[in-house]
Parts: structure tokens; sequence; C-alpha cells
């Protein structure tokens, strides 16, 4: 019997093409530290929709149960854009993380040294740049209740969405950001709208409260329009970002875009019990799909963060890093992170060569 069974769930568009390589990645990884995996993939998102009418089968979701961690890859498409909610596509992520309550969605963004001229900021803005945003998952105005489009009149229409977030889920989310902080540089800052919103005033509360337990970690606090500006201007003074579900969305894809290229950004779903699923960032590139141009870094480094958070493997996850970083140091480069004088290679080759030095 395998060590561990990771479900692969590649889903749509270039999830297809770089999920691939974070699972192979992780096999040699896995040879390399004689650790065994059984994998198993499943169907989500629009290529599930096409052939069995559901964005995330069930038998997805039971694969994913009786599973060690999960591998995604990513899920969406213009084709199906028109769908009702519950069928499309982005049904299969969010159904993964409200089914296995993964709360603590968490996406670092770190510069590597020789991509600091393939952002769009200045090299001395983001060189060294090293922050986690911590992203709550499963509450806010995605999930809350009630979501509704009424007929007002026959020329109006009216549509609803609900934030709302209580206090034992601001205070769960809030811990991981400052257990994180603990293990990092110590600098926690919680993200909200405490001027105009009622959700955000009770998380700047319970962000308060939560804080005296951990003495020894510097707390402030930021207004998200304000976060979204100083990501900017000056992202080296953030360390970890704890925040709300839809303004963690948008500030990981600003933060994501700091380090060169959103196809360089890895997360992990977690839930209290330590099960996750992984993922990177950025979405399906259906302009790009299947024409071997999507950066695989973002999957592979999903892998990397699987193996530290879900396996409690760190050797693992720091030698995929590694391999990802000499691969770097290396000169190669896919399209979004490609600049003069570097070698402009496809998804494939970028794949098979962090595979080759994870092998070691
Ligand atoms: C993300 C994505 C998803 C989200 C979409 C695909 C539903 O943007 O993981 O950041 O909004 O959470
Ligand atoms: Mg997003």
């Amino acid at each position: 019997m395998a060590d561990y069974k990771i479900g692969v769930i590649p889903g749509d568009g270039i999830g297809q093409e770089v999920t691939a390589h974070a699972r192979n990645v992780l096999e040699v990884a896995g040879g390399r530290f004689g650790v065994s995996f059984e994998f198993r993939e499943g169907m989500a998102g629009g290529t599930a929709y096409d052939a069995a009418g559901d964005p995330f089968p069930s038998e997805t979701q039971e694969l994913c149960a009786d599973s060690d961690a999960c591998l995604f890859g990513a899920v969406g498409g213009p084709q199906w854009d028109a769908l009702p909610r519950e069928k499309r596509p982005e049904a299969a992520i969010l159904g993964l993380r409200q089914k296995f309550g993964l709360f603590a969605n968490l996406r670092p963004a770190a510069m590597f040294e020789p991509l600091v001229d393939a952002s769009t900021l200045k090299a001395e803005a983001v060189r060294g740049l090293d922050l986690l945003v911590v992203r709550e998952g499963v509450g806010g105005i995605y999930f809350g209740e009630p979501r509704i489009t009424e007929q007002v009149n026959p020329d109006e229409e009216r549509a609803v969405d609900t934030m709302v977030y209580s206090t034992s889920e601001i205070r769960r989310i809030v811990r991981v950001g400052f257990e994180m902080a603990s293990v990092r540089r110590k600098k926690l800052l919680s993200v909200d709208k405490e001027n105009v919103l009622e959700t955000s005033r009770l998380w700047r509360r319970v962000a308060g409260e939560v804080a005296r337990d951990f003495p020894d970690i510097e707390v402030s606090h930021m207004y998200v329009d304000n976060a979204a500006m100083q990501l900017i201007r000056d992202p080296l003074q953030f360390d970890v970002i704890v925040t709300g579900n839809m303004f963690g969305d948008i500030l990981s894809d600003a933060a994501s875009m700091l380090t060169g290229s959103i196809g360089m950004l890895a997360s992990a779903n977690l839930n209290e019990a330590g099960f996750g699923v992984f993922e990177p960032v950025h979405g399906t590139a259906p302009d790009i799909a299947g024409q071997d141009k999507a950066n695989p870094i973002a999957a592979i480094m999903s892998a990397a963060m699987l193996c530290r958070y879900a396996l409690k493997r760190a050797g693992m996850a720091d030698a995929i890093e590694a391999a990802v970083s000499k691969a770097l140091d290396g000169g190669l480069r896919t399209p979004d992170i490609h600049t003069n004088g570097t070698t402009l290679v496809g998804c494939a080759a970028m794949g098979e060569r962090v595979a080759e030095l994870v092998g070691g």
C-alpha cells in the first residue's frame, strides 16, 4: 500500500497541463525521499459539466474524502459562463472548500531573485519580497445567505449577496494568521473595511482579542483599499496578511503579480483536521490552454505546499522549492516570466527540468 493517497483534479484549460507536472514532481520527490504515492484522478469544472452535467460530481467528492490531500488545477472558461451558478465550473472549487471546511487559504507570494526584472514593479520595490496572504475560505460574501436575483417589476431586477462573519469564523482564521506569523517574521496585518462594514467592525474587534494570545507578534490593521495601494507602493512592508474571503481573493491576485507573474503563485486550502486541497492561484487561461505556454511553477509550488502542510514533510517541500529556484537560476523561463537574456521554454520543458532537479 502506498504511504499517501493523493486526489488529482486537473479541471479545465491549463489546469490539465500544469497539474500533470505537479503530480510528476511529487512522484519524483517521493522517489528521492522514499515516500510512495497512489494518485487517483477526478473530474471537476467545465470538463466535468460537459461529461456528466455536474461541475463537482459525487465521484470526485468521494475521491477527495478518501484522499490524504488533493492537487487541484483550475476551473472555468468562457463557454460555461452563461450557466446557472450551481452548474458553473467555479462551483467545483467553491464546493470543495465548503464541503471539506477548507477555511484557511494560504497564499504565499515570494520573490525568486532571478525574477526581479520580470515584475512590473521596479526591482528595488520587490527584491526580497516574502509575504503570505491568509484568506478566509468558506465564509463571507462568497457563501452568505440570502443570495438571490429577483424581478422587482417588469423593467427592474434586484440582486442580493450577503456578507456575514461570526466570532468563531473570524477567530479561527485570525489565529492561523498569528500562527503563521509566529514562524515567520512575527508581523501580522489584519485587513478589513471597518470604516464601512459591520462584518469588518466585528473582524477588527475579534482580531484584537486574538492578538492578546500572541504578545510577541506585532499586529496592525488596515482598510482593504489602503492595503491594495500599499501592496503596490511598498510590498516589502508585509509579512502575514490575514483577511476575509473576498478581500483575500483580490489582494492575493495583486500580491501574485509582484512576483513577476500569477503563474508563480501557489496556495493551500486547509481544514481544521489538516486535510488540504492545493492549487495554483491562477485560472484556466483559455487563451493559451493546450499550447504548451503555461507556467507549471504555481502548480509545482502547490505540490510543495502539499508536502509541507498536509504530509508534514518539510524536507520534500524544501527540495521541490529548491528545484524551482535552480531551474530559474539556470535561466529557464515560460512566456509569462520571460525577459531578455533568458531561455524561453514551454510548460513541458519547465516541468521536466524541475522534476529532474528534484530527483537530485
Ligand atoms: C481563487 C479564484 C476563485 C475564488 C474562483 C475561481 C471561484 O478566483 O481561488 O482565487 O474566487 O475564490
Ligand atoms: Mg481569485
